[in-house]
């Protein structure tokens, strides 16, 4: 805690002198007042800890200046001093909300005894505030997860049974519902939050190296290792290991891995003493375990060991009622990383979230929101700014596809003089055109000219001009 500040107050200069030399022997750091008015500005322009002033003082007393400071909210705890202690003016100044009051003349061993009691209660409620902060910042950060669908709040309600106790919990679901965010909510609502939430992913550390990520080794385990290196076990200790893809997890290992969870304790590697280790495990996956097991790729006995609890985590496409408070969610997210004004989203965007897929899950709908938030100049999405994948397929219209392709043939031509492109080109959107409706109808021109809404002779003289095959369409 840095110096802290006092402030003393009273019209006898005797006093003063006294309180300064205990104070500053204590190392604090003193300011002075001789009247009401000035401790009044002191209190305020100089913050001070604590305060010890006199009741009688020139100006205004003592339970005046306490009152002034207690109802502008003044943190400093106030110690009021009394030449005699009459009941009334003790009651009085503990209503007013004084911290403590002090009978003159005191022995120095009376006050320090409350100034002790002053500097332990600022400890506490710097202690509480800073508490409070983190506390703030874990909710508004790691564990929003958002969600007021039954199947949701089905998981809150198993996961509020389980977080505080100590079993292994398996997380299902498909890629992006939010598997490690449900991790990190278990963690942060469990007798481990204090401790580390460490995540290691199966699927992203190649084979060679998950043992050694995993337990760790001793300086010369093998070529390389020249100093000793912590696992993801030991640095997990007393908090949460999260096996993530945990179905990619070599074959080989997940002997070992069984062993360590069972026995609580591990090798490094290269080591030769056992560790003993406190780590609460939650593994996820979005693999079909059961179907791993019968295919040899995982071990039975390790799934039923992780799966002491099982959470599905339910794709979005089945869960579309919380497609409307995540999407607020993100879009308040953005705005406060990106900044600029909130956006909303077009009651046709809102349609079109509401028929697409998510294939993707929630990972996805935060990507597009994200693009859109920050690309769309508009403060009203519209299904444009959202650029659907889906919608993009239908968007595309038959002039689109022709466009597209007659465009880097245009562009290439250039714009010098009389080319007669028209002339050129014509036969080419003709020709496919004729060629592709009389194979359907097997080169019966009747047939042909009425799907084509052409006279029969105009026909006729199209398959001549455009010299189209006919005898190789008849079968
Ligand atoms: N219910 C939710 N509320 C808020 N954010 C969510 C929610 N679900 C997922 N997210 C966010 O979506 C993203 C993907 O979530 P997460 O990484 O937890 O998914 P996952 O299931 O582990 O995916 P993968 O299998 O691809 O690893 C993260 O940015 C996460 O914060
Ligand atoms: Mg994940």
């Amino acid at each position: 805690m840095s110096e802290i500040k006092v402030l003393i107050a009273d019209d006898d200069e005797s006093i003063l002198w006294v309180l300064e030399k205990t104070l500053t022997g204590k190392k604090m750091r003193v300011i002075k007042a001789s009247d009401g008015p000035s401790a009044e500005e002191l209190l305020k322009t100089e913050a001070p800890s604590i305060a010890i002033i006199d009741i009688n003082m020139p100006g205004s007393g003592g339970l005046a200046v306490l009152k002034g400071a207690k109802e502008a909210g003044n943190e400093a705890a106030i110690i009021i001093m009394t030449a005699e202690s009459t009941m009334k003016n003790t009651l009085e100044a503990m209503k007013l909300g004084a911290f403590d009051y002090i009978t003159k003349p005191f022995d120095i061993g009376e006050l320090e005894i409350i100034l002790d009691r002053a500097v332990e209660n600022l400890r506490l409620k710097a202690r509480v505030s800073s508490l409070k902060e983190r506390l703030k910042e874990k909710l508004a950060t790691e564990t929003a997860f958002i969600g007021k669908s039954k199947a949701v709040q089905d998981v809150f309600k198993t996961v509020g049974k389980i977080a505080g106790k100590d079993v292994t919990i398996l997380i299902l679901g498909e890629s992006g519902t939010g598997k490690e965010l449900l991790a990190r909510l278990i963690h942060s609502n469990s007798g481990r939050a204090e401790g580390p939430f460490i995540a290691i992913n199966s699927a992203a550390v190649p084979k060679e190296l998950m043992e050694s990520e995993l337990f760790g080794f001793e300086k010369g385990a093998f070529t390389g290792a020249i100093e000793a290196k912590k696992g993801k076990f030991e640095l997990a200790e007393s908090g949460t290991l999260f096996l993530d893809e945990v179905g990619d997890m070599p074959i080989d290992l997940q002997a070992k891995l069984l062993r360590v969870i069972q026995e609580k304790e591990f090798y490094k590697v290269g080591g030769r003493e056992s560790i003993k280790t406190d780590v609460r495990i939650i593994a996820a996956t979005n693999q079909d375990l059961d179907r791993a097991v019968s295919e040899k790729k995982f071990r039975e006995d390790l799934l039923f060991r992780l799966n002491g609890v099982t959470v599905t985590l339910p794709p979005l496409r089945d869960r579309k009622g919380d497609l409307p408070l995540l999407s607020e969610f993100f879009i308040e997210k953005f705005h406060h990383e990106f900044g600029g004004a909130i956006k909303s989203l077009s009651s046709r965007s809102i349609e079109a979230m509401e028929n697409y897929k998510w294939p993707g899950n929630v990972r996805e709908l935060e990507n597009i929101l994200r693009r859109a938030v920050l690309l769309s100049p508009s403060n009203n999405l519209s299904p444009e700014d959202l650029n659907l994948p889906q919608s993009r397929h239908k968007k595309e219209s038959l002039e689109e596809i022709i466009s597209a392709r007659l465009k880097p043939f245009i562009e290439k031509t250039g714009n010098k003089g009389k080319q007669e492109l028209y002339d050129f080109i014509m036969p080419f959107m003709e020709r496919p055109l004729i060629r592709l409706v009389l194979e359907k109808t097997r080169g019966n021109q009747l047939q042909a000219a009425e799907v084509l809404g052409i006279n029969r002779n105009t026909l006729r003289k199209k398959i001549k001009e455009l010299n189209i095959q006919i005898d190789k369409l008849k079968d």
